[in-house]
């Protein structure tokens, strides 16, 4: 038995196998990080929600994340409408500010005033308001 432990063929077996565990953990763990998109069905949006979403992901998606806490270039639009006030500015989370940030923008954020009708906005807010 001895001689077995010797033997180089177990013990390349042996790395090989142990080298294939950690590769198999770490594209795993790699996995994990990486946000599985939901269909609009599977997040429960009704039509205007899911339009609302269309929106986001062409103009907000880069810098914001919707669904989780991770910050972009702004911060995570998860909750945005949960909490009292918004994380970043301290303005309060309500209709009337948000729709004013995305008219304007505000400091680093762009404003899309000329590039939304109102009914895109209102499709938005009403995604905004899911996440
Ligand atoms: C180029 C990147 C960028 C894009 C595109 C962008 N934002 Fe922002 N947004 C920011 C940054 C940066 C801030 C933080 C501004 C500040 O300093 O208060 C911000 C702030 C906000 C805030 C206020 C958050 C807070 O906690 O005060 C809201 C709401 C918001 N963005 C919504 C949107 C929506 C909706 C869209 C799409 C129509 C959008 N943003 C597109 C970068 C962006």
């Amino acid at each position: 038995m001895k001689t077995c432990f010797r033997n180089p063929e177990i013990f390349n077996l042996k790395s090989a196998l142990c080298l294939f565990a950690s590769v198999a953990a770490l594209s795993l763990s790699a996995a994990c990080d990486v946000e599985l998109r939901k269909s609009d069905a599977q997040l429960g949006l009704n039509p205007q929600q899911a339009a609302g979403r269309r929106v986001y992901d062409d103009l907000c998606d880069r810098c914001h994340a919707p669904y989780s806490s991770r910050g972009k270039k702004g911060p995570s639009m998860r909750g945005v409408f949960k909490k009292q006030f918004l994380s970043q500015s301290g303005l309060p989370a309500n209709d009337d500010r948000v729709v004013e940030i995305v008219r304007y923008g505000r400091n680093n954020m762009p404003g899309f005033g000329q590039v939304l009708n109102q009914r895109q906005v209102e499709d938005l807010l009403a995604y905004l308001h899911t996440l």
